[in-house]
């Protein structure tokens, strides 16, 4: 097999449109940890599952390696900030931001097209990621326009 070409990787991944989410967790102390995602995806309908990976080497992989909830916030068109401001490595994410607080806990942003929170039920190795599998204990949903992100940049739906 010949050697893949890292760049057009990359690069292929990123003419895959999807949307754009940043999922919420409390460490084992309770504090709350955050992160933009667009690894999220549907698992299963019955019994009702999601998932996402995490990158091992990310700030927030402890919190979520000690979570035994997370939620999904599905965000709307007008968040690009929140998304960028969770991309953003810090010490405290949640400082300046609205947020409510879910079942477990769980902080949840206002204006988002909808919330999912679940229960982890799964870890698996993924490489240089970790696939969470969270079973669906609670949702929310709006109709709000999806934020969107291809090829590395935000879009809106036409
Ligand atoms: C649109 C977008 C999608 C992202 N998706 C993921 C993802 O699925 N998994 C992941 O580990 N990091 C993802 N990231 C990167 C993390 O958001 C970012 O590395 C991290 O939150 C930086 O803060 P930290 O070092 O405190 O973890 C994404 C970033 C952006 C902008």
């Amino acid at each position: 097999m010949s050697e893949l070409d890292q760049q057009e990787f990359r690069s292929v991944l990123g003419t895959f449109a999807t949307g754009v989410t940043v999922i919420t967790c409390r460490d084992a102390e309770g504090h709350a940890a955050a992160m933009t995602v667009n690894s999220f995806a549907s698992l299963s309908l019955n019994p009702p599952l999601v998932l996402w990976s995490i990158e091992k080497t990310s700030d927030q992989f402890d919190a979520f390696a000690e979570a035994t909830h997370y939620a999904v916030n599905i965000l709307s068109e007008s968040q690009q900030d929140i998304s960028n401001h969770f991309a953003t490595p810090g010490t405290d994410k949640f400082d300046g931001v609205d947020h409510m607080s879910g079942h477990q806990n769980l902080p949840l942003l206002p204006d988002c097209c909808g919330v999912i929170e679940c229960e982890i039920v799964e870890r698996y190795d993924g490489g240089d990621h970790i696939i969470l599998v969270g079973r669906v204990a609670a949702t929310q949903k709006t109709d709000k326009k999806p934020l969107i992100f291809h090829g590395g940049q935000y879009g809106a739906l036409r």
